[in-house]
């Protein structure tokens, strides 16, 4: 593994949390307009109209020419989903992807959502993927290894008969989105990178109720299961001191109070 890693110091950490705080509320903010009737594009809107006016900018919208300031993926749409007029119906499952810029710093942050019914299929889905990333951040502390933060989702995941896409990984974040070095959502305990104090990574496991196997469709950017199988992720970026790891992305309530479900789902 070849990874050039920039390393924060704690005034770095604290312009990425400002990052991660605007990436957070905004999901906050969206969270209760996830409804049936309303389209991706109108959260889109929504979206990009609160970080402006957190005085953030969206590292999504023209990043590489991506249209929308987030990524909003429903159902087989593993990732990367372009906002469209097309209106959430009940049963969907949503995942919002919001990457904020402040000041040159960014922050990374994913949630799903279930809209209107909730189906048992959809909720073990859910708990799934909030677990396995819950799993990933409790392990991503100083002393450990990649190889052991892959292997706890994987873990997780696989508790509740979900497959991880071993096809994206987590990634190291500050003055750019995506920096050294990969967090994998797989592997064996006692390999990889060692990871050390300064580090600011996102950890981000798509979970399918499928098959692991996704690809790119036409459009250059929808990532969908190639099962059609539903997919849902939950994204933190979290920052690793020396004798503890902050997820910068979580500030409101404590992120382990609902370790087996997300907030939401209770
Ligand atoms: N926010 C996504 C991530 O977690 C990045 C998607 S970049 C896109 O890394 F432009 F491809 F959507
Ligand atoms: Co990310
Ligand atoms: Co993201």
């Amino acid at each position: 593994m070849d990874a050039e890693i920039s390393f924060k110091t704690s005034v770095d950490v604290a312009r990425i949390r400002r990052a991660c705080r605007a990436a957070e509320k905004c999901l906050r903010y969206l969270a209760p307009c996830v409804r049936p009737g309303i389209s991706t594009a109108e959260l889109d809107n929504l979206a990009g109209r609160f970080l402006e006016e957190s005085g953030a900018g969206s590292a999504l919208r023209g990043y590489r020419g991506f249209p929308g300031s987030i990524c909003t993926s429903v159902n087989n749409v593993a990732a990367h989903g372009i906002p469209s007029n097309r209106e959430l119906e009940s049963g969907d499952v949503l995942s919002l992807d919001i990457t904020a810029n402040v000041e040159g710093w960014h922050g990374d942050a994913a949630w799903t959502f279930l809209v209107g019914e909730a189906s048992p299929d959809g909720r073990r889905l859910l708990r799934a993927a909030w677990q396995s990333t819950l799993a990933g951040i409790r392990t991503a502390v100083a002393g450990q290894r990649m190889g052991d933060v892959g292997a706890a989702i994987q873990e997780a995941a696989h508790r509740l008969g979900c497959s991880v896409i071993e096809d994206y990984v987590g990634h190291g974040i500050g003055r750019a989105m995506h920096e050294d070095p990969m967090i994998p959502n797989f592997g064996a305990p006692d390999t990889g990178l060692r990871i050390l104090p300064g580090m600011v990574f996102t950890v981000e496991p798509m979970l399918t109720l499928g098959m692991r196997d996704v690809h790119v469709s036409s459009d250059g950017w929808t990532l969908v299961t190639s099962d059609g199988s539903l997919s849902a992720q939950f994204e933190h970026t979290v920052a690793v001191f020396r004798d503890y790891t902050e997820v910068l992305t979580f500030s409101h309530g404590l992120l382990f109070d609902t370790p087996d479900v997300p907030p939401g789902l209770e």
